[in-house]
């Protein structure tokens, strides 16, 4: 185990082990004008959505590693507290990255980039036609988190008007993540693409409690060849096995686990515990 205390390294270090560890993460790309109506661009990863009701995105232009000077966007919302957070899918990235190019500050990105400027229709700050969901915000708050190089800066942007493209959406105007396509920055110079390989679901626990995993059948809880995910897959059930099952103490052959498995691999928790049942009360 390698054991750091963040005091101990280089800032440039910190920043290669979180970036790569806190990870992925979503991109914001923030336009934003200044008082002089000059546009800029730009991608930011430190970018999350923390509230529902105020709608609120927060994302962070921090002060540069490397020199300790501040983003144009700091600026700019400074002057205009308002932007807009494009969202970035497959088709876009190469053009987000040259986009994140340190021009100076006249220069629009948009120009550089090769986006399309489209107007807004309660900010100042143009959206980027090409993306495929635009979130018009008004920026409610910025907290400054030091002075030092490195240092974040929290915009805190609540979410006035959304717009979503139709062709990312499924006939119930849900949102498909299939569709959206979106990408992800990791640590270093690595992205993510969410693909149909790369996606999976996991069951909500929601409001019944799962039984959790001390609860399971001796016969599941103690057999390696179950998984952790597979077991908690398992314990997420909120109905108690019965007492039968749980007194149990043989095993069960290698063919009812490979149908325990495979069920699990489908998602079907239940028939997963309906194969469980059969084999330990038809002993
Ligand atoms: C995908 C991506 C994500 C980025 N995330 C951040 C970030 O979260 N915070 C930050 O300060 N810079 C981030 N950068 C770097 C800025 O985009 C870059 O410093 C840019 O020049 C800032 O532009 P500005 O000075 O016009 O605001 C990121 C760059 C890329 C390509």
């Amino acid at each position: 185990m390698i054991t750091i205390d963040t005091k101990d390294i280089t800032t440039q270090l910190l920043q290669q082990y979180l970036q790569a560890a806190i990870a992925p993460r979503p991109i914001c790309f923030a336009s934003t004008i200044d008082k002089f109506g000059n546009v800029n661009l730009s991608p930011f990863s430190f970018f999350n959505l923390f509230s529902m009701n105020p709608p609120v995105c927060i994302f962070s232009p921090s002060r540069r590693v490397r020199d300790n000077t501040t983003k144009h966007t700091l600026e700019n919302l400074k002057e205009v507290p308002e932007c807009v957070i494009n969202i970035v899918n497959y088709s876009m990235v190469q053009q987000v990255s040259l986009a994140s190019c340190e021009y100076p500050k006249e220069v629009n990105e948009f120009v550089k980039a090769g986006f399309t400027p489209m107007p807004s229709e309660i900010v100042k700050p143009p959206r980027v036609a090409e993306s495929p969901i635009q979130l018009e915000c008004l920026v409610q708050e910025i907290i400054s988190l030091g002075e030092k190089a490195g240092a974040g800066n929290l915009i805190l942007a609540e979410i006035k008007r959304i717009h979503i493209k139709e062709s990312v959406v499924d006939e119930n105007k849900k949102i498909d993540p299939l569709k959206l396509d979106l990408v992800a920055r990791l640590g270093e110079d690595w992205y993510t693409r969410i693909t149909k390989e790369s996606l999976f679901k996991v069951e909500k626990p929601n409001t019944q409690l799962g039984i959790g995993i001390d609860q399971l059948p001796y016969c599941i809880k103690n057999n390696s060849e179950f998984s952790n995910n597979e077991k908690a897959q398992l314990a997420n059930v909120n109905m108690m096995p019965a007492q039968e099952m749980m007194d149990y103490a043989g095993k069960i052959s290698m063919a009812v686990v490979l149908k325990i498995k495979s069920a699990l691999k489908n998602n079907d928790t239940q028939l997963a515990w309906k194969i469980i049942e059969t084999s330990i009360l038809h002993q």
